[in-house]
């Protein structure tokens, strides 16, 4: 199958793996929606964007917002996902135990890479097609 025609969601691709994802994906001629949080993410995503390749639309989430999830899954309504891709995450800071951080430090962690992914995932889990697979 011809790649021009699938498309990505990549929710945290201001950096890190996301960003190299979305370039990847974009390279090989995929339309990518791409995910950030501040302006700085989204400028590396339209450098992106000119390069040749497939097209990307970058939009703003926290996925820390319930809200925000809640609009972004009504701004994509309609379209549908080859590929949905939650990179967005964090990194305990300092020792990184459960028995030295703090209980907000353990909350945010929890939130953000337990609890969100999975309020995301239901969010979109109609906007996947049939046919997602591995990338090619
Ligand atoms: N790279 C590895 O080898 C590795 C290994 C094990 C686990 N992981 C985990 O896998 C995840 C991704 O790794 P990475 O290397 O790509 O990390 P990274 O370079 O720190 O990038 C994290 C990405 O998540 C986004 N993000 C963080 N919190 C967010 C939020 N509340 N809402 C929306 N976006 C948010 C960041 O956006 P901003 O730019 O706006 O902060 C950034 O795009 C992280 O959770 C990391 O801890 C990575």
């Amino acid at each position: 199958m011809a790649v021009d025609n699938r498309w990505a969601l990549i929710v945290g691709a201001s950096r890190g793996l996301g960003l190299g994802l979305a370039a990847e994906l974009q390279r090989r001629g995929w339309n990518v929606v791409a995910t950030v949080r501040d302006t700085a993410g989204e400028r590396r995503l339209q450098d992106l964007a000119a390069k040749p390749g497939g097209k990307i639309r970058v939009e703003r989430l926290d996925i820390n917002d319930d809200a925000g999830i809640a609009a972004l899954r009504r701004r994509l309504d309609g379209e549908l996902f080859d590929l949905v891709f939650v990179n967005a995450g964090i990194a305990p800071r300092g020792r990184g135990d459960a028995a030295s951080a703090s209980r907000d430090e353990a909350a945010e962690l929890f939130l953000t890479n337990v609890v969100a992914p999975i309020r995301l995932a239901r969010a979109f889990v109609g906007c996947a097609t049939a046919r997602a697979s591995s990338p090619s």
